[in-house]
């Protein structure tokens, strides 16, 4: 079993990745979990349309089991953070890897969605990641935060493998992606556009890998490195009901 941690600035669409990544690799026939560790202003419930009733927070906060707040959603296994109020002072990150390595040892992958930036929350994803992947818009702001990001990685024992680089519209006005792999020193996993689809996707509670496969390319590659097997273009990809939309 993996833990794998999905980084970045606030909105940068690590969530949109950390939700497809799961997905990409249910569809390879890997076991996943897919943890909310977003604890403070989660999203990862409301964007399967879920209000859950068990949650991470039971875990954090009462002790309770893990396995109880597994949430079958799609191929793979959510476990959401409350929607209720939840104070940062709550939030104790330090024995979740242990955790969820015993409790999940028979799975593949754990894949955690962090909170944006370098804050405790941010941290304590860090600390629970075996490797970690940086989501970085093409913006300046955006690089300046992976750089911190991958720094505090290393110093927390995670291993940074790599950039999605997410929201790019390819004008002249963004850090092209050749330097934003230069300037962060990690490579271009990924590489998705700007598209108003992620904004249908994300409406119809549907992942963008089932809701529009030629428009996931991208998330089967990163499954595919995520998981260390080649990825060859449409095998993943035939697996997916087609969609006209
Ligand atoms: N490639 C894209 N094109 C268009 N919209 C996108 C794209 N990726 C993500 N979005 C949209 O941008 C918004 C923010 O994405 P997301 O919630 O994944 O970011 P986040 O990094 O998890 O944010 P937060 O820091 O608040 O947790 C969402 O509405 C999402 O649907
Ligand atoms: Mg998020």
């Amino acid at each position: 079993m993996k833990t794998i941690g999905i980084v970045g600035k606030g909105g940068s669409g690590k969530t949109t990745t950390a939700i497809n990544l799961a997905c990409a690799l249910g569809l390879m026939n890997k076991k996943v979990t897919l943890i909310d560790l977003h604890m403070t202003t989660s999203h990862l419930a409301v964007e399967f349309g879920v209000i859950p009733q068990t949650t991470i927070n039971d875990h954090v906060v009462n002790g309770d089991r893990l396995e109880d707040a597994l949430h079958p959603q799609y191929n793979m296994f959510m476990i959401p953070s409350s929607l209720g109020m939840f104070g940062h002072e709550h939030v104790n990150l330090s024995k979740i890897k242990q955790n969820v390595k015993e409790t999940f040892d028979d799975f593949d992958f754990a894949i955690l969605d962090s909170a944006p930036g370098l804050g405790k929350e941010a941290i304590g994803a860090l600390g629970a990641s075996d490797e970690v992947i940086i989501v970085v818009n093409p913006t300046v702001a955006s690089i300046a935060d992976a750089i911190k990001l991958k720094h505090a990685a290393v110093r927390a024992g995670a291993n940074p493998i790599g950039i999605v680089v997410n929201r790019h519209v390819n004008k002249w006005f963004e850090v092209p992606v050749d330097q934003i792999s230069d300037l962060v020193e990690l490579p271009i996993l990924a590489s998705i556009k700007n598209d108003e689809d992620f904004l249908k996707s994300q409406a119809a509670r549907t992942p963008m890998v089932f809701y529009d496969r030629h428009k996931s390319e991208d998330f089967f590659k990163l499954a595919a490195t995520v998981a260390g097997t080649e990825y060859r273009k449409g095998l993943f990809q035939s697996l997916l009901p087609h969609h006209n939309h």
